[in-house]
């Protein structure tokens, strides 16, 4: 009889900043390395990591007219709530990584503070939408409200509805996500988005590393 290689524990990570702090690099390239240690990962967003995602992030990031901030928080969610049972999860019950851009500490800085809609109020929604998933991990990439707006600019031109809010908007939103990271130190790694992009993933592999119990 041989026994079955034991399943590793499934691992969350996520990847929080303002626009333009580079997450979306940072997470391929944490996807890739995981990889080279033999982890199978699953990448993914929100809001739109599902199908109804999808539709989700269309409305709440196009849509033309106002959207009540409720409503948008809500619409986020609602986004977060099918994510979670459907893809992030199970995922994790496999023994897969997930390693997300964005998740809860996004609608607290973003509905909860920069809205002012309440950072308790916001996070014991999606709290609750998310049925208490709290990630392992969360990489804070901080970085100066005017640089992230500038890098936006020259990658895509235009700015989508919440990026089209003032700087002080994305400053609330910026202090909002230090205070967490301050707040719950064992949680968050917070990184220098403007150091160069291959210290950033050395400091990103060494932490996740200790987490998954292997060498960076
Ligand atoms: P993101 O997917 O990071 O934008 P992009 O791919 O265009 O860089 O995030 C979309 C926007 O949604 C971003 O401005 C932050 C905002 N957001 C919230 O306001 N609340 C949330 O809960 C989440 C997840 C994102």
């Amino acid at each position: 009889m041989t026994d079955a290689a034991p399943v590793p524990l499934g691992r969350f990570i996520t990847f929080e900043g303002g626009d333009g702090a580079g997450k979306t690099t940072q997470a391929a390239r944490l996807e890739e390395w995981l990889q080279t240690v033999g982890r199978t990962v699953v990448r993914t967003r929100e809001p739109g990591g599902t199908e109804l995602g999808g539709r989700i992030r269309e409305m709440v990031l196009h849509e033309r007219g106002h959207i009540a901030p409720r409503a948008e928080a809500l619409l986020y969610a609602a986004d977060r709530a099918h994510h979670v049972e459907t893809l992030v999860r199970p995922a994790l019950d496999r023994g897969d990584v997930v390693v997300q851009d964005r998740y809860i500490d996004s609608s607290v800085a973003y509905q909860g503070a920069a809205r002012g809609l309440g950072a308790d109020h916001i996070r014991s929604v999606s709290d609750w939408a998310a049925d208490g998933l709290v990630p392992d991990l969360t990489v804070l990439l901080d970085l100066d409200v005017a640089v992230g707006r500038a890098r936006v600019a020259a990658a895509r031109g235009v700015f989508d509805r919440l990026e089209a809010e003032a700087s002080t908007f994305h400053e609330t939103v910026r202090q909002s996500f230090l205070g967490m990271a301050g707040a719950e130190p064992d949680r968050f790694l917070v990184v220098d988005a403007t150091a160069v992009p291959d210290d950033i993933a050395d400091r990103i592999r060494t932490r996740v590393g200790v987490l998954l119990g292997v060498a960076a």
